[in-house]
């Protein structure tokens, strides 16, 4: 392999122009929506550690051999998996990895959307001064009533949908790239305030922290363990491709450790500052944790409607929750646009026209699973949550998993080592002793802990 290969898609324009896009994979719904209310039904603190501990010791070796993949094969995920295995003289079957990286990226997108139309839907409620002077209880009201309309969550459903779709179109550099540039420092400073915020709740204050940052172990169940791990897949983007695209787009001299720890250092960051912003209005409203999927919704409302500038503020906060889904929505169906228009001989037009449909259709099931069809269940489990599950929990540490054997067990040693291009010799070896031995090992016994055994 050459080192002045480069994909058929473009490239980033920088580094920074990487970083940037994969934070904007990264930081998303998963912070600021699904941290909060998932740390809420697993009991907060001790949850939290296991979560940090996933990011730490899972999460981030993977991140970088997920990236390096990318790069050195310059292909959709699925053409990557082949490529590589073949260099490195492995198995044909690694291609299926890259395949359950694509569907992976539907059945995440079709909930993600689902749930961005949410917030879509909130821009205007803020807009239209619906919080204005409203207690928890109406707030409440307006969620369940958003709910209960098949309707209304379809239609945006679509609108998402198609922004994601219109982004996506357009490709690597003028797509992609112009889209995160100024989205992710807007939300950021946003969250500082809304902290700021949640720092004048005194008593309430402390107890959100508490609760964030105590850990009683005996809150947690295997169930939660394995959610904590799914979700450091979920939030950092791994495990389906959508990190190795973005890595097959990324020049050649840039230092791949380096820009990991930037990237995994931000989002954790940001779902930090979602908990800290959210579990003091949580209590202060005398609300449960564990609310569910509505959280956030039920919850910053209230603090909108009750601050001074709440007004604008709440415009803001959802319009920049939109911005931080769309550049994630991008890198769910990048991998599979990408695929299309290599293998299946599609324009990029096409390819996307035919993802976002299927994506579209599938989103359905998750928006009758909070209205008609919340009786039906499959595993105790309705479609929204049994995909969650079956996507976080599951899909995602198990392409982990085998992305982690792959870089540490079957491709060359000298060609991580040349790809990743350390500082120092130290690094590669923590790097190389973490991707062979603890993160394969640590996602295996999650997995055993789950099913009983451990
Ligand atoms: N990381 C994003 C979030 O936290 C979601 C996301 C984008 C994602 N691309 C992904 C999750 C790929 C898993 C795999 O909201």
């Amino acid at each position: 392999m050459t080192d002045t290969k480069k994909s058929i898609h473009g490239e980033w324009s920088s580094r920074f122009a990487f970083i940037l896009a994969a934070t904007g994979s990264a930081v998303g719904l998963g912070n600021i929506w699904k941290f909060p209310y998932i740390t809420g039904e697993n009991g907060g603190g001790a949850f939290v550690i296991v979560y940090l501990l996933c990011v730490l010791l899972i999460g981030i070796p993977i991140m970088m051999a997920e990236t390096m993949l990318g790069r050195r094969s310059r292909q959709n995920p699925i053409n990557t998996m082949v490529t590589l295995a073949d260099e490195a003289g492995a198995d044909k079957n690694w291609h299926y990895l890259g395949w359950m990286g694509v569907i992976a990226g539907f059945l995440i997108l079709s909930y993600y959307s689902v749930i961005a139309g949410w917030a879509s839907a909130y821009v205007l409620k803020a807009l239209t001064g619906s919080f204005f002077g409203a207690d928890a209880i109406t707030i409440k009201g307006l969620f369940d009533h958003f709910m209960a309309s098949p309707v209304q969550l379809t239609f945006w459903h679509s609108l998402f949908m198609l922004a994601t779709m219109l982004i996506v179109v357009r490709g690597v550099n003028t797509g992609l790239e112009k889209a995160v540039r100024f989205l992710m420092p807007s939300l950021f400073v946003l969250l500082i305030l809304m902290v700021a915020y949640a720092m004048t709740f005194d008593e309430y204050y402390d107890q959100g922290i508490k609760f964030l940052f105590t850990p009683d172990f005996s809150k947690l169940t295997a169930n939660g363990v394995l959610t904590a791990m799914g979700h450091a897949f979920f939030t950092l983007s791994l495990g389906m491709g959508a990190i190795m695209i973005y890595g097959s787009y990324l020049p050649k001299d840039v230092s791949i450790a380096k820009t990991v720890y930037l990237i995994a250092g931000t989002d954790t960051v940001v779902a930090l500052l979602a908990g800290i912003a959210i579990f003091p209005i949580v209590f202060a409203a005398g609300l449960e944790p564990a609310s569910g999927p509505g959280l956030i919704f039920q919850t910053l409302p209230i603090a909108f409607g009750n601050m001074t500038g709440g007004w604008l503020f709440g415009i803001l906060f959802f319009v920049m929750l939109v911005f931080a889904a769309l550049s994630s929505s991008i890198s769910l169906i990048e991998p599979a646009v990408a695929w299309l228009v290599e293998n299946k001989d599609m324009s990029r037009q096409q390819a996307c026209i035919w993802s976002g449909l299927i994506t579209w259709l599938l989103g359905l099931g998750t928006i009758f699973s909070f209205n008609v069809w919340s009786g039906f269940k499959v595993f105790d489990r309705t479609i929204f949550q049994l995909l969650d599950y079956l996507t976080a929990n599951l899909m995602l540490p198990i392409g982990g998993f085998c992305i982690a054997v792959f870089a540490g067990w079957i491709m060359k040693r000298q060609h991580t080592e040349h790809e990743l291009d350390m500082p120092d010799a130290l690094s590669y070896q923590v790097w190389r002793f973490l991707i062979c031995y603890v993160s394969p090992t640590a996602v295996f016994f999650v997995f055993l802990h789950v099913v009983g055994v451990l």
